[in-house]
């Protein structure tokens, strides 16, 4: 039983509280960051498996996403570009493989037109969205009350147009099905990237990787905070004191006083800590109204990049393949190939009810629709698969259901006293991203700051 005091306590070791720690640091406060893992980066993480240095968590970077470009500058890290040249393949609804460049997909012509009209009307809708404050639009009431699925349903009657539009936000971003949130939710999933047009250029939102990987953000972050930083600490408690401090206590038995604490993890994570006293009523009802997504992301290593050699990029897309998009991963120098693949929500739930062998069985045989019969036989293959993480629970972050954005957001990132949230699942600009995980961490660490002050 060990008993200490700092100006304040982080919860996590993600990159939002890790942000959080150093600028609360700078401004001349004494902090502790308690994680839970043996490790720091929470859903950062890159790790050799089988002789493969693969990103088992978040790895792109996009040109929007300042905070985390002015990070990996101030650590020294550098970049590199994804892997683009050649030609991306799509799976279409009678199941026929096209090859094409640009972004839109290679689709018959009035769905082509369906698809840039949709983009165009979502662009102009998401221009009026503030990412920070969606619930301020004027019609966020009706907009959190029809599901996107149903919402894309009064705007065409063309059924690949709307499964390709859908996809953009419910399988590759909130990895739930588009009938499981709302229309505002998935105009702030755009607002937060800047555009609907960005989610559909590939090129732009998954632009740029980190020379040696993106967990070295948070590991660098720690380094800087040396013993600051407790690994193998799940904290269980938080108590406010009289004076309005807290009193935060780990299952190891360690007991932190401090003037304010930040919880920098999702926030599905927060039943599992003891509030006393509890947290208001709103809040406690806020977070039963949002939940994690659900992916598997899938790493598939092979001697060498094969696809290239046919003229492809590794970038494919299907709404109808279980795994809906896939990508050239390579490692920066490496000269094996790697292709990641990700299985969103309904599919995932499905492969998850099947053994590993059949599960990786199917999964392979989705890439080789893509890639041809050589993508089945990897030399290293991964899943990553963050729903088993006691610690996260799911990718690649939380979203609200229906009617919860409008009747909750405004009080998502509102401090109850010295106790103050942040990460990534309540970003605006970057929500979702590890970018947003830096802003929110910045965020918190100013209100702490200014509370001190006054
Ligand atoms: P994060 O979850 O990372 O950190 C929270 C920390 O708190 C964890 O370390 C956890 O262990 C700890 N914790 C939880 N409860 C605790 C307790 N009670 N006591 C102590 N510690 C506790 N983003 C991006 O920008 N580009 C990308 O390409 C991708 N791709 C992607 C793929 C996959 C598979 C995943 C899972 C995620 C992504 N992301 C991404 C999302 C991105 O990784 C994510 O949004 C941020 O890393 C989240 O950072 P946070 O600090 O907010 O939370």
């Amino acid at each position: 039983m060990e008993d200490l005091t700092r100006d304040v306590v982080i919860v996590g070791a993600g990159a939002a509280g890790l942000t959080a720690a150093n600028e609360l640091k700078k401004a001349g406060l004494s902090v502790l960051v308690l994680e839970s893992r043996d490790r720091v980066g929470g859903r950062l993480w890159t790790d050799v498996v089988d002789g493969a240095m693969l990103e088992i968590g978040g790895q792109w970077v996009s040109p929007d996403q300042e905070a985390l470009i002015e990070t990996i500058a101030d650590l020294g890290l550098e970049t590199y570009s994804r892997y683009r040249e050649g030609e991306s393949v799509y799976i279409g609804r009678d199941g026929a493989l096209t090859r094409f460049t640009g972004e839109i997909f290679p689709v018959a012509p009035e769905t082509e037109a369906e698809i840039v009209r949709l983009i165009g009307m979502l662009d102009a809708l998401v221009a009026e969205v503030d990412p920070d404050r969606p619930w301020e639009h004027p019609d966020a009431e009706e907009l959190d009350r029809v599901s996107f699925e149903a919402w894309l349903e009064e705007q065409t009657d063309d059924q690949e147009a709307r499964d390709n539009i859908a996809l953009f936000i419910a399988g590759a971003m909130l990895t739930k099905p588009a009938y499981a949130f709302s229309a505002l939710q998935a105009l702030l999933m755009a607002a937060s990237a800047g555009s609907f047009s960005h989610l559909v250029d590939a090129d732009y939102i998954l632009d740029k990787r980190v020379v040696g990987g993106l967990q070295q953000v948070p590991l660098l972050l720690a380094e800087r905070l040396g013993s600051d930083v407790l690994l193998g600490q799940p904290v269980n408690t938080i108590r406010r004191d009289a004076d309005d401090a807290v009193t935060v206590i780990t299952d190891n038995g360690l007991t932190v006083h401090a003037r304010a604490v930040i919880l920098a993890h999702a926030p599905v994570l927060y039943p599992w800590i003891e509030f006393d006293p509890p947290l208001p009523r709103l809040k406690q009802q806020l977070h039963q109204h949002i939940s994690m997504g659900f992916v598997i992301k899938v790493h598939a290593v092979y001697e060498r990049p094969f696809w290239r050699d046919a003229g492809l990029s590794g970038t494919a897309f299907s709404p109808y393949e279980i795994s809906h998009e896939a990508y050239d991963n390579t490692n920066h120098g490496d000269q094996r190939g790697t292709l990641v693949g990700f299985v969103s929500d309904r599919n995932a739930d499905d492969l998850f009810r099947v053994s590993a062998d059949e599960r990786k069985e199917r999964i392979l045989e989705s890439l080789s629709h893509y890639f041809g019969p050589e993508a089945k036989s990897p030399l290293v293959y991964f899943e990553s698969d963050w729903g088993a993480e006691e610690w996260t629970r799911g990718a690649y972050a939380a979203s609200f259901d229906l009617g919860g954005l409008a009747r909750y957001g405004a009080d998502l990132r509102t401090p109850v006293g010295p106790i103050h949230f942040a990460c990534s699942d309540m970003a605006g600009a970057g929500y979702q991203h590890v970018d947003g995980a830096i802003r929110m961490g910045r965020v918190a660490a100013a209100a702490i700051v200014e509370q001190v002050r006054a």
